[in-house]
């Protein structure tokens, strides 16, 4: 035996365990170079076959063919072995079971009035928990739950509602136009008034509904005000509707919302849309109605305002007044979030501080 097939031998073993040795595909790519590629030690062997007799020169090379098919086999099989553990090691990485239960730090279940929400994983916010209550609180006084559109037309939105393009209560309720129509056609809704229109022309009476819903306003947010804010309408349309009919149900729901200790009071007020209309207040819930900086010292926070639908709103949607009467009311849900939840700053609920937002 001569000595390059010693050599021979010691090259196989060494490839074999550089083949062994390899941890990953990306290192066994670079394990082959070395040990089959053109500066490998066996492809040194292979040129050294020149230099031998004849004789030896065919059974040398055999052997040489043999140990480097040896160790391309060993080469793939380790190959086939890496790339599946690392197809499994990617699945594993990218698994995402989304029925798996992580479990939270406990806090346990909350009922919210529509099934029960778990506050360890995060929550609804807590505007959209006080709009369900304010839902299911209506929903139990006889009212149904109806929506309309977050971008209005002028019509819907102010003209219907008795507010033409003059109208000083158009500048209070200062605009966000969209670039869609004539200019100043289209905007935000600036109340959820307007879908008091959409229900009366597309409903049969009589309406008992409460519509909540975002709506926009150009304001500067401070403790009572934000620009993006909720308002929950109501509307009752039947036969011999009196404003009596609208203080009690200001009355029952504040009790059935807020609780005993609050109150309801009703101040003479103005709408366009309503006639005699009152704005409507509640006991601060702050200070208890001692008075503090959130109600200005007066111990009352306005939630909204109410009145008897104008007999032109209802010409405007064709209804006969002769016949129907109806009342309005609408007010800020964010408002009661924040008397409900003693927040002093409205701005906190846009804030989304998660120290405030894992209590409430
Ligand atoms: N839309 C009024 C506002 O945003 C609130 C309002 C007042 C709604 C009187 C009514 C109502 O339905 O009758 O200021």
């Amino acid at each position: 035996m001569g000595a390059e097939i010693a050599d021979l031998a010691q090259v196989e073993a060494a490839a074999g365990a550089a083949v062994a040795a390899a941890r990953t595909v990306e290192e066994l790519r670079a394990a082959e170079t070395t040990i089959l590629g053109k500066h490998s030690e066996l492809a040194a062997l292979n040129q050294q076959l020149g230099a031998l007799p004849p004789d030896r020169r065919r059974g040398a090379g055999q052997e040489i063919q043999g140990a480097r098919s040896r160790v391309r086999q060993a080469v793939e099989g380790r190959r086939a072995e890496l790339e599946a553990s690392e197809r499994q090691a990617r699945l594993d990485a990218e698994r995402l079971d989304l029925t798996e239960v992580v479990p939270g730090p406990g806090r346990g279940h909350v009922h919210l009035g529509r099934g029960h929400v778990h506050l360890g994983r995060g929550h609804v916010h807590l505007v959209t928990r006080t709009r369900w209550q304010l839902e299911d609180t209506f929903v139990g006084m006889g009212f149904e739950v109806a929506e309309g559109p977050e971008v209005e037309t002028d019509w819907y939105n102010f003209e219907a509602l008795n507010m033409p393009p003059a109208h000083p209560a158009r500048t209070g309720q200062d605009s966000f136009y969209v670039r869609l129509g004539a200019p100043e056609s289209t905007l935000l809704r600036t109340q959820t008034s307007p879908v008091q229109v959409r229900l009366m022309e597309s409903r049969q009476l009589p309406i008992y509904a409460v519509v909540p819903g975002r709506c926009y306003r150009r304001e500067t947010p401070d403790a009572r005000h934000i620009p993006t804010f909720h308002q929950i309408e109501g509307l009752v349309v039947d036969h011999g509707i009196t404003f009596g009919d609208l203080a009690g149900t200001i009355e029952a729901f504040t009790a059935a919302y807020f609780g005993p200790a609050v109150h309801s009071r009703l101040r003479p007020g103005s709408f366009p849309f309503t006639e005699p209309s009152a704005e409507f207040d509640i006991t601060c819930t702050i200070c208890g109605g001692i008075g503090c900086r959130t109600c200005s010292s007066s111990g009352w926070v306005e939630l909204g305002g109410c009145g008897m639908v104008d007999p032109n709103v209802l010409a405007n949607v064709g209804i006969d007044a002769e016949e129907w009467t109806g009342f309005a009311f609408g007010f800020g849900i964010d408002r009661c979030a924040q008397m409900r939840h003693g927040l002093a700053d409205m701005r906190a609920l846009l804030d989304n501080d998660i120290r405030l937002l894992s209590q409430v």
